[in-house]
């Protein structure tokens, strides 16, 4: 059979530019960009933990404030849309309280101990947990392991929503999990609370993926932090393509001692942003049976 050629994407027509200020430095960006994609494009780092380029924003965590003129209250950059003229601040003294507000009250009250970003946030805004009192209500919750995958501890759980979207349908549209809840009885949950294997989980691992803090882990990588073997100065990253099928997903293998530890994609590869199935990310074992 004779194919005709591959027909392309049709070329969008550029978008138009507007003007807006960060911090006294005017910028141009295209009309529909955030206030958070003009301050990338200054080079201006600002801290995110519930926003992902891939998944709908949900203004969860408001660790991104920042000040506009004429705004009465502070907006989350990753989601506020730039307006022509908008004047926006991101270093004001208001702007670094609220952040540190907002860091202190999460690290009073989840345990940050394997999420690096909301650490180093904590560390740059001089946020100080400590003087909520030194309990932290839910970190007094075991480790649910139910399965041989991936375990949860929602001791470490921000509720920034991210695996809860890439469950539903920024990704997976399993709808496995979904917030619980209200107030401080607020957690992410299966239906009625169910063990993993006994919901609609696939075991995709695209909420691992996501997850800013640890609270979804490899099994793999929870079993060598217990045994105090999981060192990241030892572990290379390498990408490849999976192996199971003919889509060729873009497979990184973590190794450690010459084994495969865990498995990511990268965000930046357009077919998959980083998500992939159960075969791409957690089928690895194969590899290092090497007795058969
Ligand atoms: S592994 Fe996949 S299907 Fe299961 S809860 Fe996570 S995102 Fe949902
Ligand atoms: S388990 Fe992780 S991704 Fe899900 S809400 Fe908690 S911190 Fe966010
Ligand atoms: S990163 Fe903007 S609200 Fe969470």
């Amino acid at each position: 059979m004779i194919r005709g050629p591959i027909p392309l994407t049709p070329a969008q027509p550029p978008k138009p530019l507007i003007g807006i200020t960060i911090d006294g430095t005017a910028v141009r960006v295209p009309a529909g960009s955030t206030i958070l994609d003009g301050c990338n494009r200054l080079g201006i780092e600002t801290p995110t933990l519930c926003f992902l380029e891939s998944l709908t924003p949900v203004n969860a965590c408001r660790v991104c404030v920042v000040e506009v003129e004429g705004s009465r209250v502070l907006v989350p950059a990753c989601a506020r849309r730039a307006e022509e003229g908008m004047v926006i601040l991101t270093d004001s003294p208001r702007v670094r309280h609220s952040r540190k507000m907002v860091l202190e009250f999460l690290a009073s009250s989840v345990d940050l101990s394997t999420a690096p970003d909301a650490r180093r946030y904590c560390e740059r805004y001089g946020a100080d947990p400590e003087r909520y009192g030194a309990t932290r209500e839910t970190v007094a919750q075991p480790v649910k392991i139910d399965n041989a995958l991936y375990v949860r501890d929602y001791a470490k759980c921000i509720l920034c929503y991210k695996c809860v979207e890439a469950c539903g349908t920024d990704a997976q549209n399993t709808f496995a999990i979904a917030v619980a809840g209200r107030g401080f009885d607020a957690r992410i949950s299966t239906e009625n609370d169910v063990p993993l294997p006994e919901s609609s989980c696939v075991y995709c691992g695209n909420c691992i993926g996501v997850c800013p803090t640890g609270a979804l882990m490899f099994k793999s990588e929870h079993d060598m932090r217990e045994s105090g073997t999981w060192d990241e100065s030892r572990q290379k990253k390498t990408d490849t393509i999976c192996p199971y099928c003919g889509v060729g997903c873009t497979l990184t293998l973590h190794t450690q001692d010459n084994r495969i530890v865990k498995v990511t994609s990268p965000m930046d590869v357009s077919i998959t942003h980083g998500n992939l199935c159960i075969k791409g990310r957690f089928g690895f074992e194969f590899v290092q049976n090497r007795e058969g």
